[in-house]
């Protein structure tokens, strides 16, 4: 069948065409129908299935013979090591650890925090919540401490598991105290805690708090799977908000093992027994859904990547993955790609590989500008597809669905929406727009299964954040048009948030914090264009009258202040003191005049501002530090 053929098959019959998809996964009990929509707009798939991931993810592969395939494949050029762990191993130490969880009190429903880097354990950890029905969230190790608390009071975890420390390339990320100060700062605390001592570090267990990994385990009873109804959360993930409360997103157990199952050969032509690596890391939702569960799914390999692009130790060492591991479908951020390409630019790193088992790169997470993919498409010599999607839907709204029909590439458009999406562009009042015609996309409820069914203890903020603005649409945040021929150009933000090398952060979240500087009267964070990144944040500040510390003291403070709450991967190094910020007459900051000016682009002169010379003062300011210059 032709894409077209099967998106027309989804419109014509959705239910027939998820409860035939379900059959992908093993049911304890099959689901009477696919669509539940008796709270709409607030949907929900499969509800009255019972599943169990962990099965549908390890189990049933070793029972259909795959016992001996690797299941993960762990690559950490940071320590110089490679391991293959097979479904068998997998499923022995998985059960093994979710045993150990029960033994201590963990059960169905609770939840439980995972604060780990990439290495198989996280997974291993990810899949013993899923065998006995707990809900995990993953938090990204690139947090501060504040970031980690937050999350624990909103998800309030029973239990969390961690790691001992992290490992960046310039150096080892302790955890263990990042984890004792969340605990300290939050006020829920955990019952107890799990933490996988590393060879690099040692951390110092708590008394009667934390357990080791291996002694936590030792002669427990292994973890049967426990199936769960449909609509049982597998996961929340939290994302970043217009706030510095970060929205938490849930994932149903049944719609998300359908979707990911069906997106893994219709999307990536992933079947068992293939090779597929995203790198990305598990505190994203790529790695929730394409480092663990859509390729176990699938009986795949994976492959969980400890290292950066470039400097680990070079710019092939991508390429000498795929080459290794025979890998057939990659996927990763463009600003990767941006960093091999500039210190790589004619492509001999990727001659030195033979990558004949690749058949397509997959990029997502920010905009995939035109260079990065012509770079690609011309040293790789595969179809590069790039895609979109977002935290809230856990796989692809557009896609080029490789695994039915590889449509023709139109760079600089994520292709086509996928089965289950039906996209449109929308104007202010919430009218489809004409194809080429710029506006708010949004797509028309019902979500398709494995998206996002509310948030974690915040309906109310789910109703409002998605599905308020315009009634009887999910919106996406993202903003763009679509051709003639229905290919989707996403292009814009329509609120806060920011991309800084694939990661998604709150412009918002930043402003929280500096605000909270004694000094700071007012403030604003802006996203300035990025050659490697995509977008870098930019911090405004007016200080108070009589402020104790001079302006470059401040500056320097609130970088400071940034990385201690938000964390390093907030990648916030710019600040400037102002005198003020250019508003509105309402008193809106004009956010993006500001980026405009930073970028060299034309912007009209909004005709609500305050005060015009303002504008002015911020290209002086934004000039002092590198920006503004055309
Ligand atoms: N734990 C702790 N710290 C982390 C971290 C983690 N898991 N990940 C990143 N950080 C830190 C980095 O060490 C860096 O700290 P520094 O300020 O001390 O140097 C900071 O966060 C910013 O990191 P990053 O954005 O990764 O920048 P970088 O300069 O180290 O690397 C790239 C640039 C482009 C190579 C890198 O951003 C990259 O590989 N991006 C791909 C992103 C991706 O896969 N996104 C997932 C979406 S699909
Ligand atoms: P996240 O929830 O972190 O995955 O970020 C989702 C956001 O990243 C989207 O809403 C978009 O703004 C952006 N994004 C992700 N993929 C793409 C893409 N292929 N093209 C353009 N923007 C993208």
């Amino acid at each position: 069948m032709s894409y077209d053929q099967v998106y027309s098959a989804w419109k014509a019959d959705p239910n027939g065409f998820w409860m035939d998809a379900a059959k992908g996964i093993d049911w304890d009990q099959q689901p009477s129908k696919a669509l539940f929509e008796e709270n709409a707009p607030l949907y929900e798939w499969f509800s009255d299935g019972m599943v169990n991931t962990c099965w549908n993810a390890v189990d049933r592969h070793v029972e259909a013979g795959r016992g001996d395939q690797i299941a993960i494949m762990h690559e950490s050029p940071i320590t110089h090591s490679t391991k293959g762990i097979t479904y068998r191993e997998l499923r022995d130490r998985v059960a093994s650890l979710a045993g150990a969880l029960r033994m201590r009190g963990v059960e169905k429903g609770d939840r439980v925090i995972i604060y780990m880097p990439m290495i198989p354990e996280a997974l291993e950890a990810m899949l013993a919540c899923a065998r006995i029905g707990a809900i995990h969230s993953v938090v990204f190790g690139g947090f501060a401490a504040h970031e980690l608390a937050v999350r624990i009071d909103d998800c309030q975890p029973k239990a969390i598991i961690a790691a001992s420390c992290g490992l960046e390339p310039n150096r080892v990320v302790h955890y263990k105290p990042l984890l004792d100060a969340a605990i300290e700062q939050a006020e829920h605390k955990p019952e107890f805690c799990v933490i996988f001592q590393r060879e690099q570090e040692v951390a110092k267990l708590v008394e009667g708090r934390d357990f080791s990994w291996h002694g936590f385990q030792y002669g427990v009873k292994p973890a049967e799977c426990v199936p769960v109804e449909g609509n049982h959360p597998a996961y929340i993930l939290y994302t970043s908000g217009t706030t510095g409360q970060p929205k938490g997103v849930v994932r149903h157990t049944g719609g998300h093992l359908v979707a990911l199952h069906w997106s893994m050969k219709a999307i990536y032509n992933i079947e068992a027994g293939d090779r597929f690596w995203a790198a990305s890391d598990v505190g994203w939702v790529v790695g929730h859904s394409y480092i663990c569960y859509g390729p176990l799914l699938a009986g795949a390999t994976t492959v969980v990547f400890e290292g950066k692009p470039v400097g680990t130790p070079h710019p092939g060492v991508f390429w000498r993955i795929i080459q290794n591991h025979r890998i057939k479908s990659f996927f990763t951020a463009p600003t990767a790609l941006r960093a091999i390409k500039r210190e790589d630019p004619t492509g001999e790193w990727i001659k030195r590989y033979k990558l004949h088992d690749l058949q397509a790169l997959f990029l997502a997470g920010e905009r995939a500008d035109p260079d990065t993919v012509k770079w690609a498409q011309e040293h790789l010599g595969v179809p590069v597809v790039d895609h979109w999607w977002q935290t809230e839907t856990g796989w692809a709204i557009a896609a080029n669905p490789i695994g039915i029909e590889v449509l023709p590439t139109k760079i600089g458009s994520p292709t086509v929406p996928m089965p289950g999406y039906d996209v449109q562009v929308l104007d202010e009042g919430g009218h489809p727009v004409e194809p080429g015609q710029f506006g708010a996309i949004a797509i028309k409820l019902p979500l398709p299964p494995g998206t996002l069914p509310t948030l974690w203890n915040a309906e109310a903020r789910y109703r409002k954040s998605y599905l308020e603005h315009f009634p009887g649409y999910y919106e996406t945040g993202d903003a763009g048009y679509m051709d003639e021929d229905g290919y989707v150009y996403i292009m814009a933000r329509t609120d806060d948030v920011i991309n800084v090398a694939g990661h998604r952060l709150s412009t918002g979240a930043m402003e929280e914090v500096l605000a909270s500087h004694p000094d700071v009267a007012e403030c604003a964070v802006i996203g300035v264009s990025d050659d490697l990144k995509g977008q870098s944040p930019v911090g405004f500040v007016c200080l108070n009258k009589g402020a104790t510390r001079a302006p470059a003291d401040v500056v320097k403070d609130c970088v400071k202040l940034v990385r201690d709450q938000i964390g390093p991967v907030a990648a916030f190094k710019l600040a400037v003191v102002v005198n003020r910020l250019p508003k509105t007459r309402s008193g809106k900051i004009l956010r993006g005049t500001m980026v405009s000016i930073a970028d060299n682009k034309p912007y009209k002169m909004p005709a609500t501002i305050d005060d015009p010379a303002i504008l002015d003062e911020i290209k002086v300011a934004l000039q002092s530090i590198g920006y503004a210059k055309g």
